[in-house]
C-alpha cells in the first residue's frame, strides 16, 4: 500500500488499539520487505515497548485489517463498541455459551489442526430489547475483532436480482476480513420460502443466502439476529453452529439489572425490592424506567432518586405498554 495511504490509516485508527497496531505492523512489514532492516527492527521495538493499554484488558488477538473493499462499502458499517461486559446481564446459560465461544476462538488454530470444526456462525433469537445487539457488540470487543453491521436497507435492493449480488459482496467481505459480521433483522432476508405471499425472486434470495452461509468460513463470526424466529425458513436453523436465546429477564436477572443501572446513583430506597414489578418487561423497557426515574431527580435538583420517581416512571411505561396491547387487539 502507498506510504501516504498507510499514514492516513494510522492516523484514522488513533484511539482504536487493535487497528492502530495492525496498521503499524503493516508499516513495519513494508519496511522489512524494502530491506530497511534496521528501521524495521527499531520500529518494532518501539511498538512493542509502547505503554500497556489502561485498565484490565482481556486477552486479545490482533485482527489484521485488509483494505476496505469498495464493493462492500455501502453495504456494511463499522460499529464502534461503547459497552463492556460490565454493562450486560446474561443468564448463567448464555454466559457459559459465550465464554465457550471465546475460548474456542482463541484456540481456533489448535482445534482446526486436530481436524475439528470451530463454531463461527451464530443465530441470536428473542424479543426486542433483550440484548441481541448489545451482546454482539460486547462479544466483538472481547474477541478483539471489529464489528460490521449489514445495512439491510441498502442490501435489499428494489431489484431483487441485485439483492443476491449484494449478498455475495458482503459474504466475500466476511471471508477476507477478520470481523464480526452482524446481520440484524435476519428474518427480513430469511423469510420462509413457503410463504405464499412472497415473490418467486425472494425465494431465490433465500436460496442464495443459504448457500452463502453454508460456504462461509468466516475469519471471525457471522452473527444473525431476529425477533421473529417463527418466520425463519426451516432450513436456516441447521446452518448455524450455535443458536442463542435472549429472553426477557426473570426476577433474579431484573434484580441484577436494577443494581447495575443504579450502581453510580444514590437512591433513597432499595431498588432491588421493586424487581417484581418488572415481570415480563424487556431490558430496554426497564432501562427506560430507570432513566426516567434518574432524570426526575435531576430535574428537581436532588442527589437521590426517590421511590416516587420510580413509581411515576413505571406508571408511564405501563401506560405505554397498555396502549400497544390495545392497538394489537383492535380489528
Ligand atoms: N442483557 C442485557 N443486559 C444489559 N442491558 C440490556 C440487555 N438487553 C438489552 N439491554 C439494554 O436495552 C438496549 C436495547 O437492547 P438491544 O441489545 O438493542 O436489544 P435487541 O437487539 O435484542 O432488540 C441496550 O442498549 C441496553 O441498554
Ligand atoms: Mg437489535
Amino acid at each position: 500500500m502507498a506510504r501516504g495511504e498507510l499514514m492516513k490509516k494510522l492516523l484514522a485508527s488513533y484511539g482504536r488499539d487493535d487497528e492502530f497496531r495492525a496498521v503499524a505492523e503493516q508499516i513495519i512489514i513494508e519496511e522489512e520487505q524494502k530491506n530497511n532492516k534496521v528501521l524495521a527492527r527499531s520500529l518494532r521495538k518501539t511498538l512493542e515497548s509502547g505503554p500497556a493499554p489502561k485498565g484490565p484488558q482481556p486477552m486479545r488477538s490482533l485482527a489484521p485489517l485488509i483494505p476496505f473493499p469498495e464493493a462492500a462499502k455501502d453495504l456494511v458499517e463499522r460499529v464502534e463498541p461503547i459497552h463492556t461486559t460490565k454493562d450486560v446481564i446474561l443468564s448463567a446459560a448464555n454466559t457459559r455459551v459465550f465464554i465457550g465461544l471465546l475460548k474456542e476462538f482463541r484456540r481456533a488454530d489448535d482445534i482446526r489442526r486436530r481436524g475439528l470444526p470451530v463454531r463461527s456462525k451464530l443465530l441470536f433469537c428473542g424479543p426486542p430489547g433483550c440484548g441481541k445487539t448489545i451482546c454482539a457488540e460486547v462479544f466483538s470487543a472481547e474477541l478483539g475483532l471489529p464489528m460490521y453491521a449489514v445495512k439491510l436497507d441498502q442490501l435489499i435492493s428494489s431489484y431483487l436480482g441485485e439483492t443476491a449480488t449484494n449478498l455475495r459482496k458482503i459474504f466475500d467481505f466476511a471471508r477476507k476480513q477478520p470481523c464480526v459480521l452482524f446481520l440484524d433483522e435476519f428474518d427480513a432476508l430469511a423469510r420462509s420460502r413457503d410463504d405464499s405471499s412472497e415473490h418467486n425472486e425472494l425465494r431465490r434470495v433465500v436460496n442464495s443466502l443459504l448457500l452463502f452461509i453454508d460456504r462461509l468460513k468466516p475469519q471471525g463470526f457471522l452473527i444473525a439476529a431476529t425477533n421473529l424466529d417463527h418466520a425463519l425458513d426451516a432450513a436456516i436453523w441447521r446452518r448455524f453452529d450455535e443458536v442463542i436465546w435472549f429472553g426477557k429477564p426473570d426476577r433474579q436477572l431484573v434484580e441484577r439489572y436494577l443494581r447495575m443501572k443504579f450502581r453510580n446513583v444514590p437512591t433513597a430506597f432499595d431498588v432491588t425490592s421493586r424487581a417484581r414489578e418488572f415481570d415480563c418487561f424487556s431490558y430496554a423497557e426497564i432501562e427506560r424506567v430507570c432513566i426516567q426515574a434518574m432524570k426526575a431527580a435531576v430535574i428537581e435538583k436532588r442527589k437521590e432518586v426517590r421511590e416516587k420517581d420510580l413509581n411515576t416512571a413505571l406508571l408511564d411505561e405501563k401506560r405505554r405498554r397498555a396502549g400497544r396491547s390495545q392497538l394489537a387487539t383492535q380489528p
